[in-house]
């Protein structure tokens, strides 16, 4: 599974970045106004050191001013993904940009339906918000297990890109509906590494090596 870093805060993707694990990134519009800068200057900067897929959202709600939109911000890079909304415009939109051989990411997806009107209007990625689904107490997990079976039924190629991630148990079970990407806000992803199992037995290991007295690497 790819793990995509939900956040247009640029300093924290720089920093998992580092580590090697993070294979994209996404944005919308809230967290766009969250990093309190300019769309284009952000997306870019994010690009330019992240090779994978950044989505960037477009604003408008008609196809063809979410298509100039989506043409403008594909201009930044050739790894920019264009985020449309779930709606028929946003279909059309898509099918019009995916056909421009663009990277389109079908967002606000609650469905297994609209996943389906998502594949065949060409979308690379589909993004189920499975937190917004359990906050009204609906199965965000099952609609991943549902998109995943009516995907693989058909052949359709657009990857399943879990989003609205909330905890480590939403990770482990998007991965293990089958997935192909999860996006996962920042302080999530450096939470999964964590245990404290391991924290306990990388002290133990360090505090018997040190009472051997020896060293691996003998000082030059
Ligand atoms: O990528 C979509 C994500 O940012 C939404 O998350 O927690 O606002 O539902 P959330």
């Amino acid at each position: 599974m790819k793990f995509f870093v939900d956040t247009a805060e640029v300093d924290a993707i720089r920093e998992l970045f580092e580590t090697g694990l993070v294979d994209g990134v996404t944005t919308n519009p809230s967290l766009i106004a969250k990093s309190g800068r300019l769309i284009k200057d952000v997306i870019k900067e994010i690009a330019d050191f992240v090779p994978g897929p950044i989505s960037a959202e477009v604003a408008a709600t008609d196809a063809p001013t979410m298509i100039k939109e989506g043409l403008h911000l594909s201009e930044i890079g050739s790894n920019i993904a264009i985020k449309v909304p779930l709606t028929f415009e946003g279909l059309k939109a898509c099918r019009a940009l995916s056909d421009r051989n663009l990277m389109v990411n079908v967002t606000l997806c609650f469905s297994a339906n609209q996943a389906l009107l998502a594949a065949k209007a060409g979308a690379s990625f589909i993004s189920p918000f499975i937190g917004r689904l359990e906050d009204i107490d609906e199965d965000g997990m099952g609609l991943i297990e549902d998109i995943r079976l009516i995907y693989d039924n058909y052949g359709f190629e657009t990857e399943i890109l879990a989003a609205s991630i909330r905890n480590g148990a939403h990770v482990k079970n998007v991965a293990l509906a089958g997935a192909d990407v999860a996006t996962v806000p920042p302080q999530i992803l450096h939470d999964l590494v964590k245990h404290p199992l391991t924290d306990k037995g990388l002290d133990a290991f360090l505090k018997d090596w040190e009472s051997t007295g020896q060293v691996i690497l003998s000082k030059e």
